[in-house]
């Protein structure tokens, strides 16, 4: 009995110590710089629903993305997104349209740890068809 108190009470210690790593705190939203000249509404809303949390300047950062060792896993997802491409950066698009459609059509973006929290990122056939002719109108 002894011992797993001792045990609870260690992993309580290191869950406290681990919110005390700065990795992963700055929650900033730069500011937009310019985006996609959109098809239509319609393609950036089920861009806005899908990709912005990690691809675009206006994440909406939710309260687990303060918990550690979550906010390591969240962190490091918006920051590589952004870097690949940012919605809110334009001038950085993608060059080839064939990654957006391949990675939308393989069900590889929006990623799995994302989609089992955020429900409503989960593209229909339609929708994903949709996203991926405006985007590629967008690119061009
Ligand atoms: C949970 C965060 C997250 C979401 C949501 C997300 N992505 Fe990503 N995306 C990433 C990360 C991280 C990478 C880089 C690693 C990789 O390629 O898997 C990436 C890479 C990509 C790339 C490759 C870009 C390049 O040039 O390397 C494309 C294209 C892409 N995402 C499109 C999308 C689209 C379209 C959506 C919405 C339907 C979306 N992503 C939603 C995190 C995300």
């Amino acid at each position: 009995m002894k011992k797993i108190i001792y045990a609870v009470l260690i992993l309580v210690l290191l869950f406290g110590l681990i919110q005390l790593v700065p990795f992963g705190r700055n929650h900033t939203n730069p500011a937009v710089v310019s985006e996609p000249s959109w098809d239509s509404s319609g393609t950036r809303d089920l861009a806005k629903i899908a990709c912005f949390d990690c691809h675009s300047n206006q994440t909406i950062w939710p309260w687990y993305s303060n918990v550690a060792p979550i906010s390591w896993l969240v962190y490091q997802d918006v920051v590589e997104g952004r870097r690949r491409m940012n919605f809110s950066d334009w001038s950085s698009r993608p060059q080839s349209t064939g990654e957006i459609s391949e990675k939308i059509n393989e069900g590889e973006m929006p990623p799995l740890q994302y989609t089992i929290i955020h429900k409503n990122a989960i593209l229909d056939a339609t929708q994903k068809q949709a996203l991926i002719q405006g985007l590629i109108n967008a690119i061009k």
